[in-house]
This record gives C-alpha cells, sequence and structure tokens, in this order.
C-alpha cells in the first residue's frame, strides 16, 4: 500500500509518500517540504490569508517532487492522505482540496487525518520507533499534552496546558526580546550563550499535583523582565534571559513528563512536536528518564516540525488496524478545531477525553 500524505495546517507545506507492507512499520519514500518562515517573518507570524495562497503554488510542484524522488508514477498510489484539522481554516482546505481532486483523478480514496496525530505516530518513521504503551508529550505551536497511548487510535489524556502552549510560551518570549519569528528555534540558539541562572522565573504548576501546564505567567515574567532590562539591552543580559526561559519551560516539562510516566507506571516516553527539537529538552529528558530506567523516543529532528510524512504515516497506520476505508465521494470538510478524541477506530466519540485543539 502506497499512501501519499499532504499537510498544509498552518505554515509549512508538506508531501510525502509512504509505503506499508502487510503489518510492518511504514516507511518514507521521500518527502519534501516547502516553509513559509520567510514569508511571514516580516509580519512577526502568520498571516492566514498568505498561507493558504502559498500553500496553492506549493501543493503540486512538491507531489510532483516527491513522485520523482521516489521513482513511483502518482498511478500506483492507494490512498491519498490530507490534515483535515486542527490548523488554519483556508489552509486546511488548500490540502483538503487538492487530496480530494488528485484522489478523484486517480480514482482513489482520500482520507482526513488528524494532524496531532501525526505528530504524536511521527516516532514509528524513526531508525528507534517505541512500542505501545507509551506516554507521549505532545509540544507543538499549539499544544501541550501529556497522553498515555496504548495504539493507534487509543489516546487518554493525562493533562495539558490550561493557557498557552509550550511553544507559544518561546514564540512569544522570542518576540518579547525582539528575537523575531518563528520565536523557539531563535529563542534555544541565543540561550545557548547565556547562564540560566541569572534571572529567575516562575514554573507554574511545577507542583500542582497534576500534569496540567501553565505558561501564561512566564510570559508575564519575561515581559517584566525585558521592560528592567529597558532599550540598551546588552547581549548578554539578553542571551541569559533567553536561556532562564527556555530552562524554566524545559523544566516544567521534564518534570511532568517524569510524573506522567511514574502514574502511568509505564516505561516509554515518546517526545512529538516542533518543541521536541529542542536540544536542551532532549538532553534533559534523555538524563532523566535513563536516571529511572526509562526510554524516550523523538521522530527524526526533520519531522519534528509539521510535514507530510506523519500525515502519510498516520494514514497508513490506521488503515493497516482496520480503519475503514473513506468513501469516494468528494469531502471538503475541514475541521479547523478537532477533538483529538474523535479519531478512534469506529469514528466515534470513543476513549480519550481531549479537547479541542486551537
Ligand atoms: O509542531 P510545529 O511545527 O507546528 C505546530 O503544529 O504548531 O511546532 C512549532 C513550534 C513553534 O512554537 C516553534 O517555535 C517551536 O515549535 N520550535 C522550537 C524549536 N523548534 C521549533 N521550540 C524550541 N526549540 C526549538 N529548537
Ligand atoms: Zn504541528
Amino acid at each position: 500500500m502506497i499512501v501519499l500524505g499532504i499537510e498544509s495546517s498552518c505554515d509549512e507545506t508538506g508531501v510525502a509518500l509512504v509505503q506499508a507492507a502487510g503489518s510492518g512499520t511504514p516507511t518514507l519514500l521521500a518527502q519534501a517540504l516547502h516553509t513559509q518562515i520567510d514569508m511571514h517573518q516580516a509580519y512577526g507570524g502568520v498571516v492566514p490569508e498568505l498561507a493558504s495562497r502559498d500553500h496553492i503554488r506549493r501543493v503540486v510542484p512538491l507531489v510532483r517532487q516527491v513522485a520523482t524522488a521516489a521513482a513511483v508514477d502518482l498511478g500506483r498510489v492507494d490512498v491519498v492522505a490530507y490534515t483535515q484539522g486542527p490548523g488554519l481554516a483556508g489552509a486546511l482546505l488548500v490540502g483538503a482540496g487538492v487530496a480530494q481532486a488528485l484522489a478523484a483523478a486517480l480514482g482513489r480514496p482520500a482520507l482526513g487525518v488528524h494532524h496531532l496525530e501525526g505528530h504524536l505516530l511521527s516516532p514509528f518513521l524513526s531508525a528507534d520507533p517505541p512500542q505501545f504503551p507509551f506516554v507521549a508529550l505532545l509540544v507543538s505551536g499549539g499544544h501541550t499534552q501529556l497522553m498515555r497511548v496504548d495504539d493507534v487510535a487509543r489516546y487518554e489524556l493525562l493533562g495539558e496546558t490550561i493557557d498557552d502552549a509550550a511553544g507559544e510560551a518561546f514564540d512569544k518570549s522570542a518576540k518579547l526580546m525582539g528575537l523575531g519569528y518563528p520565536g523557539g528555534p531563535a529563542l534555544a540558539r541565543l540561550a545557548e550563550f547565556g547562564d540560566a541562572g541569572a534571572f529567575d522565573l516562575p514554573r507554574p504548576l511545577l507542583h500542582s499535583g497534576n500534569l496540567d501546564f501553565s505558561f501564561a505567567g512566564l510570559k508575564t515574567a519575561v515581559r517584566t523582565q525585558v521592560g528592567k532590562l529597558g532599550t540598551n539591552v546588552c547581549q548578554q543580559d539578553l542571551a541569559n534571559l533567553a536561556a532562564a526561559t527556555q530552562q524554566a519551560i524545559v523544566d516544567v516539562l521534564v518534570r511532568k513528563s517524569i510524573a506522567a510516566l511514574r502514574q502511568t507506571g509505564l516505561k516509554r516516553l515518546v517526545v512529538a512536536g516542533g518543541v521536541g527539537a529542542n536540544t536542551r529538552l532532549r538532553e534533559r529528558l534523555n538524563d532523566e528518564c535513563a536516571r529511572r530506567g526509562a526510554r524516550v523516543h523523538y521522530p527524526e529532528l526533520a519531522l519534528c516540525t509539521d510535514n507530510g510524512a506523519m500525515i502519510a504515516l498516520a494514514a497508513s497506520l490506521r488503515l493497516q488496524r482496520g480503519v475503514a476505508m473513506p468513501s469516494r465521494d468528494a469531502d471538503f470538510g475541514v475541521r479547523p478545531r478537532w477533538p483529538l478524541a474523535e479519531v478512534g477506530l469506529t469514528g466515534s466519540r470513543a476513549s480519550s477525553r481531549l479537547p479541542a485543539a486551537s
């Protein structure tokens, strides 16, 4: 079975071809990505209308590119998978429209995929894939969730952010420090030159006794510190503040992940989503888990942020587990807000209680 995956939920157009034989772990044949970072940089964040228009320009050439790279004629594609939500409505519509049109032209079905399920399952394309069950730490620009994952489509929410996501905390803090967009990688780069002990920043909900997160207070504290530093701030102070901010975010993510492993009795942690690319987070999680005899799995670095491979993979895994083949009638319905709870094998509001995504 060959699955073409199309991701267009935000500021990255991703396309990939994945192949699955029997019940074996699917393999990535080729993938291509166009990031809109340069385009949105001038505005300090994603401009939805510009994002949609750029997806329109990029998606078909990227489909051709992966077909050529994988030496796979598109006629051999069995299913066209696309991100149905959550995400920006216009951006999602581009991927859905192209996927449905392509599927109709090929006489194949199209399958809408949940973006977070893609992130969650992306480590299965790594050289060291996890085994079920595991705890998943999902840390992207819009989400911070801890989940118990028993199998594909069997997800139980353990905790989540009550306000900003970890990625947002990175992005908003970076913006306050004048570091541009996307803030996470920029802040992480600057933090390498800083002393995290130079500023005392809050770690909200660190001792809350549950697995929920809160990052809005941290952003406020960063704003206060930036105000105190004033306009003539020196580079070293800024680097120290970046290091302290990163440390505060990482401290909370690590502490809660370890607590989730303890609470569930599981020994495997999967980290997915853009913030999972953060080197300091990886180092700390590796250390803390090793000390407790637990394993951590990450997607390949290139698959941490949004991409088409995770969408093709999630579709393949669901199809391998017998999810009903989607109808061939074109369905352009996208789900900008979509609780992951609704992606159970039966399509019903099954086991988990995940809330609507932003
Ligand atoms: O998963 P993703 O690509 O998109 C969403 O689905 O949101 O995650 C994007 C987020 C952004 O907030 C970005 O700043 C953050 O991931 N990010 C990082 C790093 N790379 C990306 N945050 C910290 N350190 C990084 N190295
Ligand atoms: Zn994402």
